[in-house]
């Protein structure tokens, strides 16, 4: 083991960073001994000293004065699992800037500045591990860059989002309205009190740039992925999916075309047979299609402190080994800025429409015929409970793969058309 310990600086000290600190103090000497070196946390950068922490630390570690972890010149290591974009990126590129290996759980920073910071890290000879940053303790960041490296990925599929796939999961097998299961996930913790990140897909979002840039080793941005929430779906959906044989989930997909890629993030129906539509609750799991290793699948806890402790430290871990060899033991990213994404119009997909219309004849005709003039074709069409109370009907469309330009202009038109109430759903199928 080496003689000099390799001093770690900690920002944040909440559900991740107490857990983080927590295994380094009192599991510290079974660490060391995997790392090479005595792992040693120098300082902690909180917001607030005083605060009832749930691990028990020296006080004297705490600290307010960010230059106290990022100047320090002892401290070789900077963990960040604060979260959010400013002032952690500030914070990141300062370490990197002072030559300091950097482990994060942040998504949204790796997500925005992930392809500058490996750049920049590159360049001063320093490592950035960020197998936290997603899918929590589902060991992904490292697949990619180390057991996959022989592949050329062809897709990714991933529910990659816990509080929308626990919301999914509670409205399919209770019947709650989105609204209640919502709330059933904030009691439970897993969902914040402004669920917005999470149901509206942004959370997903960010994980797929992260997911489809080191898969194929370009800059994804979470601008360029088209995302839709989970907001629009509605208990009867459920009901629909599954006498048709699919589950309903939300889905960060990604997949190579000739000189562009394809990125997504949307709720999707998928044949229950399909091993994402079996994932549980708040977990995760991520389907991986490379073209020597065919179809892997990775499952597990995506979020909680210690699921994501268990990343970031193992991130601790690897990295200490190679700092006191002196050896790179992953190899650096290179990140082609040339190739964009398909827009979504020009993605092939199929759909599912739930559509409130008069119970009158030629209503089918109708939806029919703008089925036919937008050249898409009609895999299962099903009149369902007719309303004698006020003649309607509703009637589930699904189709065959098609353009989703051409979907979208059928959704548009139908809900147009004069005995069509409303197209109540619109999803599309994997
Ligand atoms: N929670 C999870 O399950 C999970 C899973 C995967 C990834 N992550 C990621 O891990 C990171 C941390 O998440 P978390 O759930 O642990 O967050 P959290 O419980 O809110 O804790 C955040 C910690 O960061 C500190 N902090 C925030 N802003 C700061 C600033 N400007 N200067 C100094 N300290 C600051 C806070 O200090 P005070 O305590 O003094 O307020 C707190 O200790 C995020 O990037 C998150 O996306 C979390």
């Amino acid at each position: 083991m080496s003689a000099r310990p390799l001093n770690v600086g900690l920002i944040g000290l909440g559900t991740v960073g107490s857990q983080v600190a927590d295994r380094m103090l009192s599991w510290g000497s079974q660490l060391s001994r995997r790392a090479g070196v005595e792992l040693c946390l120098k300082r902690v950068l909180v917001r607030e000293l005083n605060k009832r922490r749930s691990v028990q630390i020296d006080p004297e570690l705490l600290s307010t004065d960010p230059a106290s972890v990022l100047d320090d010149p002892s401290i070789e290591v900077v963990i960040e699992v604060a979260g959010g974009d400013e002032p952690m990126r500030s914070y990141i590129e300062q370490a990197i800037q002072n030559g300091k290996h950097v482990i994060t759980a942040n998504k949204v920073v790796m997500a925005k500045h992930g392809p500058e910071l490996l750049d920049l890290a590159a360049e001063k000879n320093v490592d950035v591990y960020f197998e936290a940053a997603v899918g929590g303790g589902i060991p992904l960041i490292s697949a990619f860059r180390t057991d996959l490296q022989a592949n050329r990925i062809e897709r990714v599929s991933a529910v990659i989002n816990g509080t929308t796939n626990y919301v999914l999961c509670r409205m399919a097998s209770a019947g709650l309205a989105m609204r209640d299961a919502v709330r059933e996930a904030q009691e439970a913790g897993y969902a914040e009190a402004d669920p917005t990140d999470d149901v509206g897909g942004f959370d997903a979002t960010y994980k797929l740039a992260i997911l489809a840039s080191i898969a194929y080793e370009i800059k994804v941005r979470p601008d360029g992925i088209y995302r839709e929430g989970i907001e629009g779906i509605e208990p009867v959906d459920f009901r629909y999916a599954r006498e048709l044989g699919y589950a309903i989930k939300l889905i960060a997909h990604t997949q190579r075309h000739p000189g562009r890629i394809e990125a997504r993030v949307h709720p999707a129906m998928i044949p229950i047979d399909h091993p994402l539509a079996r994932v549980e609750g708040a977990e995760n799991a991520v389907f991986v299609e490379g073209d020597l290793v065919g179809e892997v699948l990775l499952v597990g806890a995506g979020a909680g402190g210690r699921p994501t402790a268990s990343a970031v430290v193992g991130d601790l871990i690897d990295l200490a080994r190679s700092i006191r060899r002196g050896v790179q033991n992953r190899p650096s990213f290179s990140f082609d800025d040339r190739i964009g994404v398909v827009p979504i119009g020009e993605v092939k997909t199929r759909a599912y429409y739930r559509i409130l219309a008069e119970d009158r004849p030629g209503v089918v005709a109708a939806v029919g015929q703008v089925f036919a003039e937008e050249g898409v074709s009609i895999s299962s069409f099903i009149q369902k409970d007719a309303w004698s109370h006020d003649q309607t009907a509703e009637l589930v469309v699904t189709t065959h793969p098609s353009l989703d330009a051409s979907l979208q202009r059928a959704r548009e038109r139908m809900a147009q058309l004069e005995p069509v109430r409303a197209v109540s759903s619109f999803l599309r199928v994997f």
